[in-house]
């Protein structure tokens, strides 16, 4: 009889992420009423939004309480059905947590078509990433034909597409990132007009040159230091969709010297999360999907082979720009 092994959280981390901040815990499988389905977790989603899920905070989530199993979406095989609508073997992504089996109604689950693209891809460009990008762009950017796109964490999993989609509309698009290697990849493969290493020269600087005309379009996944030095490049009627925070710490202020900026070039700051967005996510999806299908998005993901207890080593790789890509977790069976 199979046993679930779970990642709870035993305290609230204190600076970085570490092991001691979790444990494993293994639990029975109880057996399905109708209605149900259980799922053999293969692939769990790495995202910067769950360093903030474990502390103490007012968020648009609970807290993850002491105790519990830590939140994460997934992607899984069913292995027993008594749903109508899910059969063994079909592959389903949500938010099934940090646990090598869960049970489910079907409440927002969506099914994974391999055929399509990978299961990894299903927690990236076709996941929650990719929906934000869509949405955070398309609703609260509004970019034109021929508006200058600027998007920083331009490599990452929600970076890449918001540039990629961009690039789709007309726009020139500028990427901000960590390091040459990645200039280069969102330069080369993806497409960017134009790539800015944050490490080796001011943005400032750097947008001085590349955007004599200014900024239409922020898209902010950082806030921090690159949001204040891109307030000045702003165009009058600018926008920008605050996606995250990336450069602040949990609990840390965020300031703005320039805030002065927003007002004399009446510029639209919008902060938004995916789920705003739930009752349209098959729609994003299916464009997503249609892009990708026909080679004009590229999705890429980083995934790492390991067990469920190496959490905190892979998730504070998102904090020292290591991961390349979509960063995933594939559950070992060693
Ligand atoms: N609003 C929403 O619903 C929503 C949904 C998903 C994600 N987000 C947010 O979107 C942002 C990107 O998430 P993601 O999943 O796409 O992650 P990601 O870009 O795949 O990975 C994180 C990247 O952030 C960059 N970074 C890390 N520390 C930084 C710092 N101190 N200053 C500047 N850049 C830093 C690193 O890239 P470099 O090497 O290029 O610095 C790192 O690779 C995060 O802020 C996340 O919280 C929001």
């Amino acid at each position: 009889m199979a046993i679930n092994q779970q990642l709870c959280l035993q305290r609230r981390p204190s600076g970085e992420v570490c092991k001691e901040d979790f444990f494993l815990r293994e639990t029975d499988i109880p057996d399905l009423e109708d209605g149900q389905f259980l799922v053999r977790n293969e692939y769990i989603s790495i995202d910067p939004a769950m360093r903030g899920w474990i502390q103490d905070q007012e968020s648009y989530f609970p807290p993850v309480q002491l105790g519990e199993p830590m939140r994460g979406l997934t992607v899984g095989r069913i292995e027993a059905s008594r749903h109508p609508s899910y059969s063994v073997g079909d592959l389903a992504t949500g938010m099934l947590n940090m646990q090598t089996y869960a049970i489910s109604d079907g409440f927002q689950i969506r099914k994974v078509d391999p055929d399509i693209a990978p299961p990894p891809a299903w927690l990236g460009g076709l996941g929650m990433p990719g929906i934000t990008a869509y949405f955070g762009l398309l609703d609260i950017g509004r970019p034109m034909k021929g508006d200058t796109v600027v998007v920083s964490a331009a490599s990452g999993a929600v970076g890449s597409i918001v540039g990629q989609i961009a690039k789709n509309l007309g726009c020139r698009v500028i990427g901000i990132v960590g390091s040459d290697k990645k200039s280069k990849y969102i330069v080369e493969e993806l497409g960017f007009d134009a790539a800015i290493n944050y490490k080796s020269e001011p943005i400032g600087l750097a947008l001085s040159d590349l955007c004599p005309e200014k900024i239409d379009v922020y898209f902010d996944n950082v806030a921090g230091k690159a949001l204040d030095s891109i307030l000045p490049f702003m165009k009058k009627f600018g926008r920008i969709p605050l996606c995250g925070m990336i450069s602040i710490k949990p609990g840390e202020p965020a300031r703005l010297d320039n805030f002065f900026a927003l007002i004399s070039n009446s510029i639209r700051l919008q902060g938004f999360v995916m789920s705003d967005y739930v009752p349209k996510i098959k729609m994003a999806v299916d464009e997503l999907k249609a892009w990708h299908q026909s080679g004009q998005l590229i999705f890429k993901e980083d995934v790492r082979t390991t067990h469920l207890e190496n959490f905190p080593e892979v998730i504070n790789d998102l904090f020292s720009g290591k991961n390349e890509g979509k960063l995933v977790m594939k559950l070992s069976n060693d």
